[in-house]
């Protein structure tokens, strides 16, 4: 089969590679229909690659027809229409019960010390291939995946491997008060869908996005929400923000931006080390050291009222980052995070996915691109070039 793999860093290709096999009772493969890239896959694009191997299948934000499925494979049937998660768990484990599906006691990848193994993502996560391909192997398959009708265009659901979940989940733990108000950093598709949720739940609440990409700003003004370019107010956000929350701060910050922040030169040095070092001495760098750019965390924190809630949805992945302790405490900030546990929240979600489309899934992707434009796709999406928000390859 044809798949997306990962080359280097800042190169990938579409490659022919084996088609995946049933290998446990438990495994079922999925005919990909439409498979997403992700802001999570530029990461391992850009900064993870001492993690990844030449080779390896990227992606985790695939849907699809069940092509075959193992002998313990529950409910899942040949034919049907699915959703795969971007993590694979258990259903059956401790963790599983509490719905902490990330952490997954039967999945957890226990060699790097991480939550429950994710596809298409490193070595830190399980290293098992992804969905950016013609056929994906779900392990785990009685549990995960989300079953979805037949009718509407993959659009209205592929979303929900990933993008929803996490903006939900990011909205859920930033505990906006009823009639609080909300900064969200960073307007790619987390971002984004993350202002649609927070909109959605309460049409009157003050929600301000913040971004350096037009395309980005304006999609997020569309739909109501108050935005600022941060090419304009790099010194002054904090001010700016204050201005429009009584002075004290928004309730709640949710950090859609993660570990490549624009804005933070200092320790971007360490990314760049990590870059040009060979992998058997970057890994154990990334590993002990603070290798994030925090820009966007430290905003949060500074922006943030007393007593409020900081969500952080955006990947971080340095050991040792210097975090403002004292502000932190002072401030009595509250702070939540993880990975979205995917199938704790698509119950809810999935009420959402109608034909009146209140979230704009419908027409969310700016790119719909073949397979086979992969390597144009991740330059595009990296680069934010082409107006490329939320690109969707078809296999
Ligand atoms: N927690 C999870 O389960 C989960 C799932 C998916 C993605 N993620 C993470 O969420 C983050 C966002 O993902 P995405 O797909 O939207 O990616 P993305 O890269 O398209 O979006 C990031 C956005 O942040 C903006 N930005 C950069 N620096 C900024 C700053 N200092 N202040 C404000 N905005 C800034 C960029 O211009 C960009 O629009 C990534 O870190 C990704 O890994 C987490
Ligand atoms: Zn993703
Ligand atoms: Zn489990």
């Amino acid at each position: 089969m044809k798949a997306v793999t990962w080359q280097g860093k800042r190169k990938v290709s579409v490659d022919n590679v084996p088609d995946p096999v049933i290998e446990k009772p438990t495994d079922a493969i999925i005919k990909v229909t439409s498979t997403n890239i992700c802001g999570s896959d530029l990461h391992l694009y850009e900064v993870l690659g001492p993690f990844m191997d030449a080779g390896d299948v990227l992606g985790h934000e695939p849907m699809g027809i069940v092509e075959e499925v193992g002998s313990e494979t529950g409910d899942l049937k040949v034919g049907d229409r699915v959703v795969i998660p971007f993590q694979m768990s258990c259903g059956r484990c401790w963790m599983c019960d509490k719905t902490l599906y990330t952490q997954c006691e039967t999945t957890q990848v226990r060699e790097h010390g991480t939550g429950a193994a994710l596809f298409g993502y490193s070595k830190l996560y399980g290293q098992v291939p992804g969905g950016q391909a013609e056929y994906l192997r779900v392990p785990q398959a009685h549990f995960t995946h989300i079953k979805v009708p037949e009718g509407p265009a993959d659009d209205r659901f592929v979303y929900l491997s990933d993008v929803l979940p996490t903006a939900w989940q990011a909205v859920v733990y930033a505990d906006v008060p009823p009639d609080g108000s909300l900064v969200v950093l960073g307007l790619g598709p987390i971002g984004d869908m993350a202002c649609r949720i927070a909109k959605h739940n309460n049409p009157e609440r003050l929600v301000i996005g913040v971004d350096l990409v037009p395309e980005r700003l304006a999609r997020a003004r569309a739909r109501g929400v108050d935005v600022i370019d941060l090419n304009d107010h790099q010194d002054d956000l904090v001010a700016v923000v204050q201005g429009m929350t009584n002075g004290r701060g928004p309730d709640s910050v949710i950090d859609a931006v993660g570990m490549e922040a624009h804005g933070s030169p200092g320790l971007s040095l360490v990314q760049k080390m990590a870059g040009m070092l060979p992998d058997a001495l970057a890994a154990p760098l990334i590993e002990k050291a603070g290798v994030d750019r925090l820009a966007a965390l430290y905003s949060a924190i500074e922006l943030v009222r007393r007593g409020g809630t900081i969500s952080l949805s955006g990947v971080y992945g340095g050991m040792a980052d210097p975090i403002p302790m004292l502000t932190m405490f002072d401030k009595q900030i509250q702070l939540r995070m993880g990975q979205a546990n995917v199938l704790k929240w698509a119950p809810d979600i999935l009420q959402l996915l109608t034909d009146d489309d209140p979230l704009g899934v419908d027409d969310f992707a700016t790119h719909r691109l073949p397979l086979s434009e992969a390597p144009h796709a991740y330059e595009i999406f990296q680069k934010k070039q082409d107006g490329a928000i939320k690109v969707m390859l078809k296999p």
